[in-house]
């Protein structure tokens, strides 16, 4: 029976999905720099991400933030003292810590990074986190500051001794400096953290792993300005990407031309045309352990580009253009020694417009892949969600529609079951969870 992917688009599906930090608390710790404007903006990020946010500011932040502004933003009043009285038993630094799942200080500065070094806690921030039960309640660092201060040989001491002692330093950027300066140690932006608090959090299925993977359309030239490409928009070979990271893989991701962000963490090598990409994929694939091809490549291009632009001659015909047919990368990954002995997991796509089912299951049995994922294209190009159709050796299952970061992540928890099941023992015999029968 074919199966119905193709739910009604009207209601939007990501209505429903649990926010990635729902059920989490958070304490925000603001120490003194400028970047504490986009701590109101990471607060905000963190509450529509479903996570409850208290703040507590040093005496420094104070000069930069008003505690008002996050208490509106956090919806809670903002801690600045250890001798707050509002607490019964005076102990703000316990109580707060206590509840936390997690304490995020950003910004961080160079002189609070020292503080904790050293183990000082004069202030309640500082107290807190000297105090926290380390077991319990990770301590997440995002540090900011002025270049110099950040390349100073203490400064960068203080990174490594910090991590020695279980904080989790979140890293830097680049760029323009509210000192007029321009270099690293600018506060990530308030999506970077937060895309690196989500992380932290997820648990770690595919620590281990090297996971490649192809995302969006390729590019076939015809001659200098145009040629031959697709509706891929890359949304979700790059939502695997970042469902990988997540989940503890190192990840590289070969982007066609697509016009999205990296996402954080992971290595991103763009390419243009299906011979790029497949000269970017075997070169790195012996050090892959997956290998998830959820780019739509170009199946053929022209078989010779022109060096200088077409040109219209006058007569009405239109030039003749033969084609020639593109390698298929994932074939020629599935049938390489590693997959065929099991060290390398293939994971296809199948972008179709009907008869979803059928031409899943035909061509994972073509590609020799364990595992291929269907999907309707002229359904899902350029959209944030999509329905997917699991296809094995055992049947297949369908994880409803939904956005793609959702479904980003559902995909990397099978694979990492099927990694889990069955550890080298050849492409074609890992069992999966299923529901329906073929
Ligand atoms: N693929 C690939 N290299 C190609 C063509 C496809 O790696 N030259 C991969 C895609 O990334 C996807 C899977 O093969 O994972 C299926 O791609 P799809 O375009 O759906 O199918 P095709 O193999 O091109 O077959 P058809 O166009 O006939 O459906």
């Amino acid at each position: 029976m074919e199966l119905d992917v193709k739910n009604s688009p009207a209601a939007d599906p990501r209505a429903d999905e649990t926010p990635a930090l729902a059920g989490k608390h958070l304490v925000l710790g603001l120490s003194g720099g400028i970047a504490c404007y986009k701590s109101a903006e990471l607060c905000r990020a963190l509450i529509k991400a479903g996570a409850t946010v208290q703040v507590v500011m040093t005496e420094a932040a104070e000069q930069f933030i008003t505690p008002v502004t996050m208490q509106a933003l956090s919806g809670r009043p903002v801690y600045t003292s250890q001798w707050d009285s509002r607490e019964p038993n005076s102990m703000a630094h316990i109580n707060l810590s206590r509840e936390a799942d997690a304490i995020l200080v950003a910004p961080c500065s160079a002189d609070f990074m020292a503080k904790l070094l050293h183990g000082r806690a004069d202030d309640l921030l500082s107290l807190m986190c000297l105090a926290r039960p380390m077991d319990k309640v990770p301590l997440l660092i995002a540090p900011a500051m002025n270049r110099e201060m950040y390349a100073h040989p203490a400064t960068q001491r203080n990174f490594v001794q910090l991590e020695a002692d279980g904080a989790r330093v979140l890293g830097v950027g680049n760029g323009f400096q509210a000192c007029g300066e321009t270099g690293d140690g600018r506060m990530l932006e308030p999506e970077q953290l937060l895309e690196d608090i989500i992380a932290f959090f997820v648990p770690k299925v595919l620590a281990g792993q090297r996971v490649l993977i192809t995302a969006g359309p390729t590019y076939e030239a015809i001659d200098p300005v145009r040629g031959i490409t697709n509706l891929s928009s890359g949304k979700m070979g790059f939502a695997i990407a970042r469902a990988a990271r997540e989940a503890g893989a190192e990840v590289t991701l070969v982007a066609g031309p697509v016009a999205l962000p990296a996402p954080r963490g992971v290595t991103r090598i763009d390419v243009k045309s299906a011979q790029n990409m497949l000269d970017a994929v075997t070169g790195r694939a012996q050090a892959a352990t997956i290998f998830i091809a959820a780019a739509a490549v170009a199946d053929w291009r022209p078989a010779l580009a022109a060096e200088q632009k077409i040109k219209k001659d006058g007569s009405g015909t239109p030039p003749q253009l033969e084609f020639t047919e593109n390698a298929d990368i994932l074939a020629t990954l599935a049938q390489s020694p590693a997959a065929q002995a099991g060290r390398l997991f293939c994971v296809g796509f199948a972008a179709e417009s009907h008869d979803l089912l059928q031409h899943a299951q035909a061509k994972r049995l073509r590609k020799q892949v364990p595992l291929l994922v269907g999907n309707i294209g002229p359904d899902t190009f350029g959209q944030d969600d999509n329905a997917l159709l699991l296809v094995d050796a055992n049947g297949s299952a369908e994880l409803p529609r939904a956005s793609k970061l959702s479904l980003a992540r559902q995909l990397v928890l099978e694979i990492a079951n099927r990694i889990a099941a069955v550890p080298e023992s050849g492409p074609s015999a890992r069992p999966s969870p299923q529901k329906n029968k073929p």
